[in-house]
């Protein structure tokens, strides 16, 4: 077993300065897709069970510290549990809170997935944009994803490309 460390949600309105520790979100919601527990902004996250998922599906490896720093910063963070208590599902939404929105980190464990867990985290996360009143969402992910977000309405469009930097890459 590897070191607990958790961290706890930012409150569910960081913009308004309200980012307490140790605050209780009164977001925190749970439904029960059978088998499963999804929890959004819960009090604490399992920061070793979110890096583990992170790399089994292939992920670039995190630090447990700089995780709680981005999960805190997050403006949505969805856990997902199995009857086990094991963290098989994550994702966060990052926001400005007033126009954009993006996914990152949308992971399901490989024993779990075609499951219905994924689809129930991007919604969890696009309700968010949605009481945000949000412009517009985006992510980004490989082509082989293409058919799970257009699931959950998004389109992919042939004017818009992506373009990167990868700052630890050119770091000299
Ligand atoms: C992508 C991922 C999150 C999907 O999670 P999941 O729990 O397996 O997806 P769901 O079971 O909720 O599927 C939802 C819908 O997408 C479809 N879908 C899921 N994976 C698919 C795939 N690889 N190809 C085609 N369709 C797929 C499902 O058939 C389902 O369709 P439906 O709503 O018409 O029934 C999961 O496969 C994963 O963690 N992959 C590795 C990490 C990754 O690539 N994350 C995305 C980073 S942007």
């Amino acid at each position: 077993m590897g070191r607990r460390a958790v961290v706890r949600c930012a409150s569910p309105h960081p913009f308004t300065g309200r980012n307490i520790q140790g605050f209780k979100p009164d977001m925190t919601t749970a439904n029960s897709m059978t088998g499963f527990r999804v929890e959004s902004n819960p009090p604490e996250v399992d920061l070793v069970g979110v890096s583990n998922l992170l790399e089994i599906v292939g992920m670039r490896a995190r630090s447990i510290d700089a995780m709680a720093q981005a999960i805190k910063a997050s403006t949505e963070v969805v856990v997902v549990h199995d009857d086990r208590k094991m963290l098989v599902g994550f994702g966060r939404l990052v926001s400005d809170g007033m126009y954009y929105g993006t996914l990152w980190d949308i992971a399901v464990h490989p024993n779990v997935q075609k499951r219905g867990v994924g689809k129930a985290i991007v919604s969890r996360l696009l309700a968010k944009c949605r009481s945000l009143e949000l412009t517009m969402v985006g992510l980004f992910t490989a082509l082989h994803n293409r058919q799970f977000y257009e699931s959950s309405g998004f389109a992919m469009l042939d004017y818009i490309h992506a373009m990167t930097l990868d700052l630890k890459q050119s770091e000299h």
